[in-house]
């Protein structure tokens, strides 16, 4: 099985949603927000995230879609707005999973600029700044990785290992890391 090791353990990940919540709390405006998550990768960071921040929000989605079944992103970002929420006029917080060659990310940030908010604030769970293909970066970003395709807590190869616990490196031909039962 491709599953490497382990990069991001469960605990490291609570904690550090913990320390991006007080973060927050102070660079986001005060009152209501409104939540944009980027399906379906980040829903898992963002619940826990939105939680933590114990303040009112609704919730929107947008759909992403520049990942076929492999591990390389062709640039081209389709976007679905249909879920979005009304943005005009609010304080939007988006949130996805990750940040790799910037192309979801811009897409997205511009979608949402295009609809008037208040303010609008990025955040990603991780960060992989060696991957950039085009000048941006998240207002907030939970780690920052080496350029390794990863898996777990609501990343996904082929919507495979969406639930794992952890963060681990998927390698399809490294070494069998996986537990074997018994
Ligand atoms: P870009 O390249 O547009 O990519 O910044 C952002 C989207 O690509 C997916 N992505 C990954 N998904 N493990 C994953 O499971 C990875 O290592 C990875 N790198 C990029 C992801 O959906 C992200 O929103």
């Amino acid at each position: 099985m491709p599953l490497g090791e382990t990069l991001i353990s469960e605990s490291e990940i609570r904690a550090r949603i913990r320390e991006l919540a007080r973060e927050l709390q102070a660079a986001l405006p005060p009152g209501p927000l409104h939540c944009v998550v980027v399906l379906k990768s980040a829903i898992f960071f963002a619940v826990d995230l939105v939680r933590s921040l114990g303040r009112e929000a609704t919730l929107g989605f947008i759909s992403a879609a520049s990942y076929g079944e492999g591990t390389e992103s062709g640039g081209q970002v389709r976007l679905g707005l249909e879920a979005a929420g009304r943005v005009e006029g609010r304080h939007v917080f988006l949130i996805d999973d990750i940040l790799d060659t910037g192309h979801t990310l811009l897409a997205a940030r511009e979608a949402l600029r295009g609809l008037r908010p208040a303010s609008l604030r990025t955040c990603v769970l991780l960060d992989k700044p060696s991957r950039r293909r085009v000048k941006i970066e998240a207002d907030h970003a939970g780690f920052t990785i080496e350029d390794v395709f990863v898996v777990g807590y609501g990343l996904d190869c082929a919507e495979a290992y969406r639930t794992l616990p952890d963060i681990r490196a998927y390698r399809p031909d490294g070494p069998d890391t996986e537990e074997k039962p018994g």
